[in-house]
């Protein structure tokens, strides 16, 4: 996405801001809503009461809804999901939500919506993570470089010894194909990664993402007496996943572990189950966090790095939450740091669902 993209005046922001307000009950019906929700929407207020919230919602983004009506999220709170609109358009939105009881609306308690048209905003953050992505592909590409070089420097050598007929050829193809096939391995992840592409929501297997990130990370580890190493399930473990946004937090979340392991060490990243739940931990040697910075972790432009930007975990928490999930930190400074992301589990076959808010 380019900066073209953005075709608005920053100062004009708040003029685009629509809000309405709207009473739902705890079976999920609209008992009552304002009519400034024909700003947001186009849709006549009227023709809602009696129906479903949920029917204004896109169906890919009603699991958060669906918990604050079973009771399994808070009761105040605020959730971000794409509206229907009257032109067949989504439109985001961003809803406060408070469940209480008001005696106009009779003995039990409501859920009390102020609901605000988000489309800006979603745009200025859809920017700021393709942004993000572009420079983290900028920074691996310099590791990755270094990496390619050696197997060239490599094949071309054993292509030397061949035509100069020193050596016999069968042992040495078969070393040449293998680090022909890493290297276009390497490529191919870094293109995906570096090519902005519509949000796209779609089963995938843990295991498989993890690999794919691998294969570019350990080139980030090069000459740094660093070990990667992997704990994984032998069955495959299964999320609802935008891959490449995914690809994207554990690219940064790897690539902060491996600059804080100035002296070197092993990185494990950890896949488990766990109810519902599937996690993955990132586990450093590195310098660890003091206790008093922690609280700084993920906010905008936070470095203590020369050369960083401070965005990386901003980015990362932003992903993961769009996905329902969490992600929490452990760490001890001198020995090192844990990273946990945990996101909804898609069931053994990947077909529960799962599937997050974009
Ligand atoms: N695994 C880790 N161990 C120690 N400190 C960490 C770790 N991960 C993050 N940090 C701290 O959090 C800060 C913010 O990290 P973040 O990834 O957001 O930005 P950055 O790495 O500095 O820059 P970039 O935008 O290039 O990622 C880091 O500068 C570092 O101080
Ligand atoms: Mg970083």
């Amino acid at each position: 996405m380019g900066v073209g993209k953005i075709h608005y005046e920053f100062m004009d922001l708040p003029l685009r801001f629509h809000l309405f307000s709207a009473v739902v009950g705890m079976d999920g019906i609209l008992k009552s809503i304002s009519s400034d929700m024909q700003t947001v929407t186009g849709f006549d207020a009227g023709d809602w009461v009696g129906r479903p919230f949920s029917a204004l919602m896109h169906h890919d983004d009603r699991n958060k809804w669906a918990g604050i009506l079973n009771g399994e999220e808070e009761e105040m709170g605020l959730f971000m999901y794409r509206m229907n609109s009257k032109n067949g358009d989504y439109k985001w939105v961003e809803s406060t939500y408070a469940v209480f009881k008001d005696l106009k609306y009779g003995e039990k308690p409501h859920i009390h919506l102020l609901t605000k048209d988000m489309t800006v905003v979603k745009e200025l953050y859809d920017y700021l993570v393709s942004s993000e992505q572009l420079s983290m592909v900028g920074q691996l590409a310099a590791g990755i470089a270094h990496e390619i070089r050696n197997p060239l420097t490599s094949i071309k050598g054993f292509l030397q010894l061949m035509q100069a007929g020193v050596i016999d050829t069968g042992h040495y193809l078969d070393i040449m194909q293998n680090e022909i096939e890493r290297i276009e391995m390497i490529s191919s992840e870094l293109l995906f990664l570096g090519r902005p592409k519509a949000s796209d929501m779609k089963v995938c297997c843990l295991q498989t993402l993890l690999d794919e990130v691998l294969v570019l990370m350990e080139t980030q580890s090069y000459g740094k007496n660093i070990q990667i190493e992997t704990v994984f399930p032998s069955q495959p473990i299964f999320i609802c996943c935008d891959d490449s946004k995914m690809k994207q937090v554990f690219v940064n979340l790897i690539k902060n572990g491996l600059e804080a392991m100035e002296e070197g060490g092993t990185l494990t990243v950890e896949l488990s189950v766990a109810g519902e739940r599937a996690a993955v931990a990132i586990r450093d040697e590195g310098i660890g966090i003091p206790p008093e910075k922690l609280e700084k972790i993920g906010q905008p432009f936070y470095t203590t790095k020369e050369r960083g930007n401070g965005l990386g975990l901003m980015v990362c928490y932003q992903i993961v939450r769009e996905h329902n999930g969490d992600i929490s930190i452990e760490s001890k400074p001198g020995e090192g740091t844990v990273f946990t992301v945990v996101l909804p589990w898609a069931g053994p076959d990947g077909e529960q669902e799962a599937s997050g808010s974009f």
